[in-house]
């Protein structure tokens, strides 16, 4: 058992956020046992420090970590100048282990303690992950990426190989620890075949497993996407049909998407994660916010790394706001979906994203500098805008200390 005395920051809606002072948390076995204004014992004094939900990153590649911050055009030239030879590396043991130690160092140290992974294409480095993400003790759902047509000959499988590989690994990983899933990560439209989507939809949708996968991110992506399956009206039809739409999906960035894709969303309960970084570094576009909300689809935050250029969920949650030309994300909006937002994405509003007796005490400890008033939106707006000045001084996952 542990007390802390601080003052928590708690998403209650995009609209709202609760700020409690000076109260005692206190953990046990993992969870939030009690929040409460008065306490007998022995705490440690935090009071000094704000206390957060750990953030929730629903989509970032691993294996991309060493390649932050390179400049390119546009995403296919991406993929192409930097990003396919850079997963080529995690072929190696050796790197794959090493990209995986400091991918999840970086991660923790900035506050997330959820991640949503997609690995390199080979099965080994997706197995290392997951040794390192069970090592460290993190929150995290993790797929080798699968990619068997239109790719370079050392990324691009076999079908069935990809699909057993992935099957193998969903078999020994999910749900074998309290903190690891399995999520199956067809690459995107442009480098899988309709076999490849198929088996790995109904596998998935039988198992009750995640699918991740990218959708509608570029415009000449979704030109390629509609020249590969003409007989399909859209980019979202295309994953309907594939069988890789519902509500364990989770699809990336979801930037350039017609009405009539919206409702096919909106049906299956598919999940949508935002990548704002990633969409302004490499000009993908803006991400309709307002309309997709307003449709009543669940949305969560994505550093995509390394189409985005930090592990930071502050800085997503910046680039949130900054990435929408005329709509307003207030700062508890931006929060929500860091936290809550994603914890709902994943189904696991009832564990993470919330601070509360129950739920699992996954936790950061921040300093964040002084504001003029000391309300719970100029604190958390002078987290997310000026994230530069703030320090994480420690992260929890099921109270354990990760960083
Ligand atoms: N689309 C297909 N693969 C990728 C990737 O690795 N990153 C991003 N941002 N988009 C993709
Ligand atoms: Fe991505």
């Amino acid at each position: 058992m542990q007390t802390f005395k601080s003052n928590l920051l708690n998403p209650i809606s995009p609209t709202e956020t609760q700020l409690l002072k000076k109260v005692f948390i206190t953990l046990k076995d993992g969870k939030i046992s009690s929040i409460s204004n008065l306490h007998h014992g022995d705490y440690e004094d935090r009071t000094d420090l704000i206390c957060i939900p750990g953030l929730i990153d629903t989509h970032v590649h691993l294996s991309q970590f060493y390649i932050r911050g390179s400049h390119s055009p546009s995403l296919l030239h991406w993929l192409k100048t930097y990003t396919f030879q850079e997963e080529l590396k995690s072929k190696d043991v050796i790197y794959a282990e090493k990209v995986a130690r400091d991918f999840f160092a970086d991660s923790v140290s900035r506050g997330t303690t959820t991640s949503v992974i997609y690995t390199a294409p080979y099965k080994q480095a997706c197995d290392i992950a997951f040794e390192v993400a069970q090592e460290l003790g993190v929150r995290a759902i993790i797929g080798m990426t699968m990619m068997d047509a239109n790719s370079p000959d050392y990324l691009q499988q076999d079908s069935t190989r990809a699909f057993e590989d992935s099957a193998n690994l969903f078999d020994k990983w999910n749900r074998k620890t309290g903190l690891l899933e399995y999520v199956f990560t067809p690459r995107f439209a442009l480098t899988c075949s309709a076999l490849l989507m198929k088996i790995t939809g109904d596998f998935a949708r039988n198992e009750n497993a995640y699918i991740q996968t990218h959708l509608s991110e570029n415009k000449v992506e979704i030109k390629r996407a509609l020249e590969l399956f003409p007989q399909y009206g859209s980019y979202t039809e295309i994953y309907d049909r594939m069988g890789l739409l519902g509500p364990k999906t989770i699809l990336g960035h979801v930037i350039h998407v017609d009405d009539e894709e919206i409702s096919i969303l909106k049906e299956t309960e598919s999940k949508i994660a935002h990548c704002p970084d990633s969409n302004f570094f490499l000009k993908s576009g803006m991400f309709p916010l307002q309309k997709l909300k307003e449709a009543g689809l669940d949305i969560a935050l994505g550093s995509d790394v390394a189409g985005g250029t930090s592990l930071s969920m502050l800085n997503v949650m910046k680039m949130a706001a900054f990435r929408q030309n005329e709509y307003v994300i207030p700062p508890q909006e931006a929060f929500y979906y860091a936290t809550l937002g994603g914890a709902k994405v994943l189904g696991k509003e009832n564990i993470v994203g919330f601070i509360e007796a129950g739920k699992a005490a996954d936790l950061v400890f921040l300093k964040i500098p002084p504001t003029r008033r000391d309300e719970a939106e100029n604190i958390l707006s002078r987290m997310i805008y000026t994230h530069e000045d703030v320090e994480i001084v420690e992260t929890l996952v099921a109270g354990r200390k990760v960083f």
